[in-house]
């Protein structure tokens, strides 16, 4: 999802909506995906109405809760050590609960409690309405469980708590779980079938957040262009439902206009996008709306058509060129992302330089690239060995990380000497005197604060770029302001 912000902690909770009178303090930290972390802002909103307001310190939590990552398995490595941190603080205060939530909760279940004891609570990704009760047995003394994945659940009616947040941008999820079974993927065993939100509470919840003063959503979800409405239920469901719902159904396409049309001076952004189900009602959705960002994260994990299918990522290399080609001619200035993995079971020398081919066919503004680690219970990890040795693995996985650096210093080049909108998001890391924010292509820029704030919509010269952040000065408001 734009993009697993892989593996790195997500940070802790800030104290934002302090509820008054609660006394309980819940210290929470995500890990993995965007969703993952707008999991966390729904979990904190379920425990703010059981007392429990969130805090940066580990070591004063009544709570600890980690949201967690299976997707490699450095990710679950990651996971393990800070429950060992954890446990370390929990001998100081043993009064302290910790739980695990998410993909690991999901896939090694009561493992947790009975095999290692390193942990009170385990929760699945469909299950955190029943925390309060969970918390409750926990604090009866027993340990506590729920990972039962569920066919309807989206949290569709909680407002999240805003965690970690700018201000500026949010999070809003609209599907949950994934139905497409690549074969490394082991998200479809953690996060269950794949379910949409009912719009009407997607669009309340982009409102809710424009009075708030957001300037800027993600639309989430494993596979946002399968996207689709029709009163509730599973989308394998949907050829069974009546003649009123499937003529009254929403699909991802219909639901950027409605929530473009709702908040006309909002960016919209949305991740993750898959090729094999993203349509051209989606791309001219975009082109049709300004305040739609010219950008799309289109995984592709490989550029051999014999490994695609290995995958079972059912399109081929000749089809995504022909979606990037369509991309490019009705937004001509629209971003482009990857995810890519190298060293898929039998992947050959040959395999490789297909997948570089097919980068340099695109010429990537950014990428996410991993080396394949099995996992287990997935199709790949039960039927084909893990056969590329680690060294080659590595060696490819470099190919492809300099070659996308390369093409992404292409794309910040063309930049300079244009006028871009940047969205004024926080302080420059390196300079206070400095704003950051992005373009509609999601690229950072950074130029001088003048007398423009945080939130604010400006016209930035660009005049210098690295090949990851754009350098420029402010020259007006964009209209988009007004
Ligand atoms: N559709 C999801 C994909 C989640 S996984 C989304 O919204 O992003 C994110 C990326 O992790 C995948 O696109 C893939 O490139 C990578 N990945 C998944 N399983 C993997 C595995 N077993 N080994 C290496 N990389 C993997
Ligand atoms: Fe995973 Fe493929 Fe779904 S990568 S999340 S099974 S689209």
């Amino acid at each position: 999802m734009e993009k697993v912000i892989d593996e790195k902690v997500q940070g802790t909770a800030l104290v934002q909506e302090a509820k008054q009178g609660n006394s309980k303090k819940l210290f929470i930290e995500s890990y993995g995906c965007q969703m993952n972390f707008s999991d966390s802002e729904i979990v904190a909103s379920i425990l703010a109405k059981e007392g429990f307001n969130t805090t940066n310190s580990l070591e004063e939590a009544d709570l600890v809760l980690v949201n967690t990552c299976s997707i490699r398995e450095k990710a679950e490595q990651t996971v393990r050590k800070r429950l060992e941190k954890y446990n370390a603080v929990k001998q100081q205060n043993p009064g302290m609960k910790v739980g695990v939530l998410g993909c690991m909760a999901e896939r090694l279940k009561e493992k947790f409690l009975e095999e290692e004891k390193i942990v009170d609570l385990v929760v699945g990704p469909d299950a955190y309405k029943d925390l309060p009760n969970l918390i409750n047995e926990v604090e009866e003394g027993r340990n506590a469980v729920n990972v039962i994945l569920s066919k309807e659940e989206t949290y569709g009616d909680i407002a999240p708590v805003r965690l970690q947040s700018n201000g500026v941008s949010a999070f809003v999820s609209i599907t949950r779980g994934c139905d497409n079974m690549c074969t490394f993927c082991v998200v479809p065993f953690t996060r269950g079938r794949e379910r949409s939100r009912d719009p009407q509470s997607i669009v309340k919840e982009v409102n809710e957040l424009w009075e708030q003063g957001f300037k800027e959503i993600t639309l989430l979800g494993q596979n946002v262009d399968s996207y689709l409405w029709y009163g509730g239920g599973l989308k394998k469901d949907f050829d069974k439902a009546s003649k009123m719902a499937q003529a009254t159904a929403v699909n991802f396409a219909q639901l950027l206009d409605l929530v473009a049309v709702a908040q006309p001076k909002m960016r919209i952004r949305f991740s993750t996008s898959n090729p094999q189900d993203m349509t051209m009602d989606v791309i001219e959705a975009m082109a049709k709306h300004d305040n739609i960002c010219n950008y799309i994260h289109l995984p592709v994990q490989s550029g051999s058509n014999r490994i695609l299918k290995k995958m079972n990522r059912l399109h081929t290399r000749e089809e995504y060129f022909e979606m990037i080609d369509n991309i490019k001619k009705l937004i001509p200035d629209c971003a482009i992302s990857h995810d890519m993995i190298a060293g898929f079971p039998t992947e050959t020398e040959e395999d490789h330089q297909d997948t570089l081919s097919l980068m340099e066919y695109v010429k990537y503004d950014f990428g996410f690239m991993f080396a394949y680690s099995e996992r287990p219970g997935t199709m790949a990890g039960r039927k084909f060995e893990d056969d590329v040795p680690e060294k080659v693995k590595k060696r490819r996985l470099t190919e492809i990380i300099e070659l996308q650096q390369k093409h992404a210093l292409y794309r910040t080049q063309q930049q300079v000497g244009k006028t871009v909108e940047v969205l004024i998001e926080k302080s420059s890391k390196r300079s206070d005197a400095h704003w950051a924010g992005r373009n509609s292509q999601n690229t950072m820029v950074i130029f001088p604060k003048e007398n423009y704030k945080v939130g604010e919509y400006v016209m930035v010269k660009i005049e210098d770029c690295t090949s990851a952040t754009l350098f420029g000065t402010a020259v007006e408001y964009s209209p988009m302001n007004f």
